[in-house]
Parts: structure tokens; C-alpha cells; sequence
């Protein structure tokens, strides 16, 4: 199948986001009811075993280039490590990365490394107690910032943080979650919230936007465009310098009309990536294919057809003929998930049924 995860837009899939759990340790208001939801049943989660097997079709028969591991929280899987180890015998140059919401891998860090994750992404929205733990309804931030230190210790960087901001709650704690970041080298993205939360809460006028973000930060900061290639990322990135004092501190742009910062003197301190999901969106330049925890091919976080790969794989299904329902699947990606500026307002753009949680971030 030289033509890989081709579909009908002519955009091609080679980063796959594989999720290893529906199950998570946090209740993120983004995300998770506070009663969790009904986890999937052992049996219909994917082994490992499938797992390697689902991998192995995607990078040695359909081009897939690069793998995430998400949940769910991948580290309440107890073989995650195994499950690593394994991936990484198969293919020893994939770079096979993993987003986490960091519980649990203060403990973890050394044994990832060591079995061959390349490196990861940690969910952090929050460095005060009090907010961490009524946005995740855990008191763990302890736990998660000890998480990222360990990551970053093992040699899993570059570290990335993700951080969805939600108006009055940790919106106006940005720009000192950006000096923390800095501080330490880890390269934090502002998410805009994506109504994508199992108790159908998200309003337009809570999202913090992508504008929004820039205003906020350019306060104390100037952002100019980072030089690097986007290849597809969801993220914007910037390279951020201090804001000098008596420099114009305007709101967005930061940017001179020819695309030129101003009022950026100074070392570059860092980058910052912002994640504009709803109001710029990115899916014309997509490159990811999902499979959930229950064996599901997604062409798109928010595709209504799912394609059922572990159940045919589980009936007997030859490589090829699991490599060319994937195919099938991917055909049919939906052109853009359609919640343009207004989000839920637009025209036909309906909330899917799954949480993040569920889907897999
Ligand atoms: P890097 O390669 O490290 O840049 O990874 P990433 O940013 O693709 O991965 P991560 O799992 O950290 O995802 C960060 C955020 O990107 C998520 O919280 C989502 O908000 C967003 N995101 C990831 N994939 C998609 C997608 O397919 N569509 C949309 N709209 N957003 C996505
Ligand atoms: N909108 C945007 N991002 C979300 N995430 C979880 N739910 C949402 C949402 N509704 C993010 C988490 C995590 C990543 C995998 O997805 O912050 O970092
Ligand atoms: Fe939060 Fe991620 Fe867990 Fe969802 S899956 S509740 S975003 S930590």
C-alpha cells in the first residue's frame, strides 16, 4: 500500500496517536465528569500484544512516521512500560512520544527512557494548589510537578507542558506559567478549550482564544514567529523575548506589519506554542490518524464514524486487509471539524459524544 493514509482532500496521515487507556487518575473539569465515566471493560481494551501488531501496519505498511501514546492516562497502564520496550525492538528509529497528565511519572521517568520513549508532553494548567486541584478535582500538583522535573532528569526532553486556559479560573495565571516554564526550559502551549468535555459545559464565551493569549502575554513579553517549520503541528510556536521597558506594550500584534517583531531587544528566552484548535484552525494541513483504546481507527478527534480495527483484527484479519480498512477509514476524514469562530454556534457542527478522555488526546 504505497499510497498510505491518503484521503480525499489529498492530505496524508503520518502521525499516529495511538490511545493505550480510557481510564485516568484526574477529573479535569475539560474533560471528565467529577463521577468519571464507565470504564471500558478489560477485554475490549486493546493488549499488547494488538497493540504492537496495530503499530507495526502502521509504520511498515502504510507510512506512519511518528508515534504518540495517549489515554486516558497511559501510565495507569500497568505494562506501559513493556508495551515501550517492545515498540521500540520493532522500530528503532520511530520517535514514539507520549502525553500524560504527569501523576505517577516522578516513579516512571527512568523506566521510560530506558525502554525507549523519545519524549513527552505533560498536562499542566495550573501552579497553584488551589486552581490545580478544582480544575483537576485532584490535589496532585505536587505529584505532576515532580513529574515534569523527573522527565526532564531522565532525558525525555524537550518537555512540553500543555496548558488549556478557561476564563476566570486560570486565564489570568498565564503569563507567570509562561516565566515558570521559561525559567526551567520547557516549551508550554496555551490550548484553546475544545468542546469535546463529557458534561457538555464548553461555552464560546468561556474559551479563551488564541487573540486572547497573545494580548495576555504581551504584557511582559514580545513573541515573534519561530523560524522552525510547523509540519503540521498543532501548535503556533514563538520565540519569546522580555518586553523592554518604554517599548509600545500594544496588545496583539507584537508583529510589525512585514512580519517583524518590535520591541524585541534582548535574548531569546524560550518558545511558546499556542494551540488554536477553535479560532484558527489547522485541519487542512493535518497529518494525524487516532486509534482509541478499544481498537477504533479516527480519522479526526471530531469524526462521527469510527472504524473498527481490534474486532477485525481479532476475527483474523490479515495485515493487509487491516492496513486497507485503515485505509477505508482515513478516506472519509472529515475536510475540518466546522466549529469556526463562533464554535458551537456554527452551522452544522455538532459536540461528539466521546470525552477527550475517550477518544484519546
Ligand atoms: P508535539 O509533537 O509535541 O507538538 O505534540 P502535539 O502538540 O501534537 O501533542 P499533544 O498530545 O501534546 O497535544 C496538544 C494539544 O493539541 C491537545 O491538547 C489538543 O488540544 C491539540 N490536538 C492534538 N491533536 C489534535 C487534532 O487532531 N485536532 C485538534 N483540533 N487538536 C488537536
Ligand atoms: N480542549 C482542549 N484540550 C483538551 N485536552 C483535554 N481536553 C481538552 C479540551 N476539551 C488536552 C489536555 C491534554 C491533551 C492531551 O488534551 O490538556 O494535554
Ligand atoms: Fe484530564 Fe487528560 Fe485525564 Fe482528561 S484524560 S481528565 S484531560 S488528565
Amino acid at each position: 500500500t504505497p499510497a498510505g493514509l491518503l484521503d480525499q482532500y489529498g492530505r496524508r496521515a503520518t502521525d499516529m496517536r495511538l490511545s493505550l487507556t480510557d481510564k485516568c487518575n484526574l477529573r479535569c473539569t475539560y474533560c471528565m465528569p467529577a463521577e468519571g465515566l464507565e470504564w471500558l471493560a478489560k477485554q475490549a481494551v486493546m493488549s499488547a500484544g494488538e497493540i504492537v501488531r496495530i503499530v507495526r501496519i502502521g509504520v511498515d505498511l502504510l507510512g506512519v512516521r511518528e508515534l504518540r501514546l495517549t489515554g486516558g492516562e497511559p501510565l495507569v497502564r500497568a505494562d506501559l512500560v513493556d508495551i515501550i520496550a517492545a515498540l521500540r525492538s520493532n522500530h528503532p528509529d520511530l520517535p514514539i512520544s507520549m502525553t500524560t497528565n504527569g501523576v505517577g511519572l516522578d516513579k516512571k521517568a527512568a523506566a521510560l527512557k530506558a525502554a525507549g520513549l523519545t519524549r513527552i508532553n505533560v498536562s499542566l494548567d495550573s501552579l497553584h494548589e488551589e486552581t490545580f486541584t478544582k480544575l483537576t478535582r485532584r490535589p496532585f500538583l505536587d505529584r505532576v510537578l515532580a513529574g515534569v522535573d523527573a522527565a526532564w532528569a531522565a532525558g525525555l526532553g524537550p518537555v512540553k507542558l500543555n496548558a488549556v486556559l478557561m476564563r476566570g479560573i486560570n486565564d489570568a495565571e498565564s503569563p507567570s506559567l509562561l516565566a515558570w516554564a521559561l525559567d526551567r526550559g520547557y516549551e508550554l502551549r496555551f490550548i484553546e478549550q475544545m468542546p469535546l468535555d463529557a458534561d457538555h459545559g464548553w461555552t464560546r464565551r468561556n474559551m479563551i482564544t488564541a487573540a486572547e493569549i497573545r494580548s495576555l502575554l504581551s504584557v511582559d513579553y514580545v513573541l515573534s514567529p519561530d523560524p522552525r517549520a510547523r509540519d503540521g503541528a498543532p501548535a503556533e510556536r514563538f520565540e519569546v523575548r522580555r518586553r523592554v521597558a518604554g517599548s509600545e506594550s500594544s496588545a496583539v500584534p507584537s508583529l510589525g506589519a512585514e512580519g517583524q517583531s518590535v520591541g524585541a531587544k534582548g535574548p531569546v528566552l524560550g518558545t511558546v506554542g499556542i494551540i488554536a484548535s477553535v479560532t484558527e484552525p489547522f485541519c487542512s494541513d493535518c497529518r494525524r490518524t487516532r486509534i482509541t483504546a478499544e481498537g477504533k481507527i479516527m480519522s479526526c478527534l471530531f469524526s462521527r464514524e469510527e472504524f473498527d480495527l481490534l474486532g477485525f483484527l481479532r476475527a483474523g484479519a490479515s495485515d493487509e486487509a487491516l492496513a486497507e480498512r485503515w485505509q477505508d477509514a482515513m478516506w472519509v476524514k472529515p475536510k475540518a471539524h466546522g466549529m469556526d469562530h463562533t464554535g458551537l454556534g456554527a452551522a452544522d457542527f455538532v459536540q461528539p459524544d466521546r470525552s477527550m478522555s475517550a477518544i484519546g488526546g
